[in-house]
């Protein structure tokens, strides 16, 4: 049986993709119709009409942070249908045309609080649109001063459009269920390198004004969550024949040589599930301030800086974006509370990934990594709790990575250690191959189990498959990682705990994974003597992984460790990486009030140099500004 009865495809023209050689891609994708298919963070009404394509001609202005210029929109409607709604979060409109030039009607709603407003035009017949339009401190952008660099020269930007910022910049409609192909023309001073999203068309030229145009083309229709934009002094270093990365030129030596294992990292995943579709794969480490540890920008991974550590100990990160080439671009989460269809596939993808090119060893340590942050989670929230269902209806409270990436991961481990690897790994790539370029959700996920993987009634009763997805807590079937994975490490753990004897083994002979293993699972209280003894003893204070940078500075922050305050105040005044500056925050901020004025003087004269992103999670720390 076919499961199509549960949701029905708009556009007959893309129904039938499966049969689509690899290189190639529907010109349209499909909107699903099903009730759980329904993104209400959008105002757009893709059933009645669509935005299929968006080409931007954008210019830079560095002094007054704008984005300016035209996004012209393709516009495919049912039959009547004379208006379209798209997205605008503080967009400013100067007019709305059709192809022939004539302005049309246009009305921006009211704004509701994160989502911006709907931006209705009144399109008539008109199919292509064309809108002139800026955006100034765009949410979704960051425009750093040169101090903020690592060159100190020029400034730079980036921007980060997960999950509802691009509308902040870019007036289309801002749903990962609505996939649009887009091309761009960007305009930006002289010095400035830019890149993008999609395919590079050649070299920039030279404008009027002492400025580049560079152009760009993504052909593949992608969710436009995923156009992205980065500009600065920027070089390129090739790595292998589809692989390369940029950096400013104080980096990109050290960068080259953490990320060299790209390639082999592609053909270890097309190997696993299935070729990479979208040509090349190239990356760009940003400056400190990007908020995330990477984003899995089509054709362009963006990278924080702090993941380098001179031995390749944080490389997830680059397997973790790689992977989501297939989970997350080529199939999407057609609404966000089914989230963990691209963050969870990933994570399970990345710890595959990790295993060819780095060894079992070190995917089963990371997997146990994992697996402690769901028990954690679990422990802290319930394991009762509505939203450790990994689907959600994207209302609740966010419950951090756990859910989505790790019982994601955990979900699809389990069910591979069930059935093998050959069943699973055939039944993956099937799921890539046959929704490749379309959105999907977790009951579509399901469907499609039942049908292409279960053999039986009683298999599918036996994997639990309705209550991994459906239901909160963890289900009593979860292949849990092996306890020998971190053997050695927790008897250390043990031995600290209990005579407070600091691992004789030598540290610097542990796996990162270890050591994170250690500094997680210590007892969380220490004396400021103690504390003084392990950094003495593990010269934590003066580790080149920031991952351990970060667990020591909450560790003794959380202890109201006096010493520990000046490199926090330098790591926080650089790094704006969310994932590590809210929880510094919020062990300042902890009860007892010692580091609440710390964290207020702190944050006075960080918060200025954070993205949105990390504003926005401080800010609610500190119930500011
Ligand atoms: N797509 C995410 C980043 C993201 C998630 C942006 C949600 C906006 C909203 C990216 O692939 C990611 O998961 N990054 C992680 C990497 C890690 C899990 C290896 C990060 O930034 O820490
Ligand atoms: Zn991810």
């Amino acid at each position: 049986m076919r499961f199509l009865a549960a949701f029905t495809l708009l556009f007959a023209t893309a129904c039938t993709q499966a049969g689509l050689p690899a290189d190639e891609a529907p010109a349209v994708s499909p909107i699903l119709s099903s009730e759980d298919a329904v993104d209400d963070q959008t105002f757009a009404e893709p059933l009645k009409a669509r935005v299929s394509h968006v080409d931007l001609d954008l210019d830079l202005d560095f002094e007054s942070r704008t984005v300016s210029g035209t996004a012209m929109l393709d516009i495919e409607a049912k039959d009547g249908v004379d208006t379209v709604i798209l997205d605008n979060d503080g967009l400013a409109i100067a007019s709305v045309t059709d192809a022939q030039g004539n302005p049309l009607d246009y009305e921006i709603g009211e704004a509701v609080d994160g989502k911006g407003a709907p931006f209705t035009i009144t399109m008539g017949d008109a199919r292509e649109i064309t809108i002139s339009y800026s955006a100034e401190d765009a949410a979704a952008m960051q425009w750093l001063g040169a101090e903020q660099t690592s060159g100190g020269k020029h400034p730079f930007l980036f921007s980060q459009g997960q999950a509802t910022l691009n509308r902040t910049w870019i007036p289309t409609q801002d749903s990962p269920g609505i996939r649009q192909t887009w091309s761009a023309r960007i305009t930006a001073p002289e010095a400035l390198t830019v890149v993008m999203s999609g395919l590079s068309q050649g070299e920039p030229e030279e404008t009027e004004g002492g400025k580049r145009a560079f152009t760009f083309d993504m052909d593949k229709p992608v969710a436009p969550y995923l156009i992205a934009i980065a500009a600065g002094d920027i070089e390129f270093r090739e790595l292998g024949s589809r692989t390369g990365v940029w950096a400013e030129p104080e980096v990109i030596d050290r960068a080259a040589r953490e990320v060299e294992d790209v390639e082999s990292m592609v053909e270890a995943a097309e190997e696993l599930y299935g070729p990479y579709r979208w040509g090349r794969y190239d990356m760009i480490v940003l400056p400190p301030a990007f908020p995330y540890g990477g984003m899995e920008n089509p054709v362009m991974t963006f990278l924080t800086p702090t993941f380098i550590a001179g031995d390749k100990s944080n490389n997830g990160l680059i397997a973790h974006e790689l992977a989501h080439s297939w989970s997350g671009n080529l199939v999407t989460n057609a609404v966000w509370g089914d989230g963990w269809l691209n963050e969870g596939v990933t994570s399970y993808f990345e710890n595959r990934i990790v295993e060819a090119i780095y060894g079992e060893k070190r995917a089963e340590q990371e997997a146990a990594l994992s697996f402690a942050n769901i028990e954690e989670t679990l422990a802290e929230v319930g394991d009762d709790a509505p939203g450790t269902a990994l689907h959600t209806d994207g209302k609740g409270e966010l419950i951090g990575s756990a859910i989505a990436y790790d019982k994601g991961h955990f979900f699809l481990r389990t069910v591979e250690r069930a059935v093998g690897r050959e069943r699973f790994d055939a039944w993956l790539r099937q799921w890539f191959d046959n929704h490749a370029f379309q959105p999907a959700t977790s009951r579509m996920l399901l469907d499609d189990m039942m049908e292409n993987l279960v053999e039986s009634g009683d298999e599918a009763k036996q994997l639990q498959l309705r209550e991994w997805i459906f239901e909160p807590g963890l289900p009593d079937n979860v292949a849990r990682p092996d306890p020998a994975a971190f053997a050695q490490v927790d008897s250390a753990v043990e031995a600290y705990a209990g005579e407070g004897t600091v691992p004789e083994v030598r540290w610097s002979d542990w796996t990162s994974a270890e050591r994170q293993r250690f500094l997680d699972n210590i007892p969380k209280e220490r004396s400021a003597d103690q504390l003084a003894e392990l950094n003495e003893a593990l010269a934590l204070s003066e580790t080149g992984n920031n991952e351990e940078l970060f667990l020591w500075l909450e560790l003794a922050l959380a202890n109201r460790y006096d010493s520990a305050v000046p490199q926090a105040e330098e790591f926080l005044a650089e790094v704006g990486r969310a994932k590590f500056v809210r929880p510094l925050f919020t062990v300042l901020m902890g009860e007892g009030g010692w580091g609440q004025p710390i964290a207020r003087r702190i944050y006075a004269k960080t918060r200025e140099r954070y993205h949105s992103v990390t504003q926005g999670g401080v800010d609610r720390v500190l119930q500011g500004p």
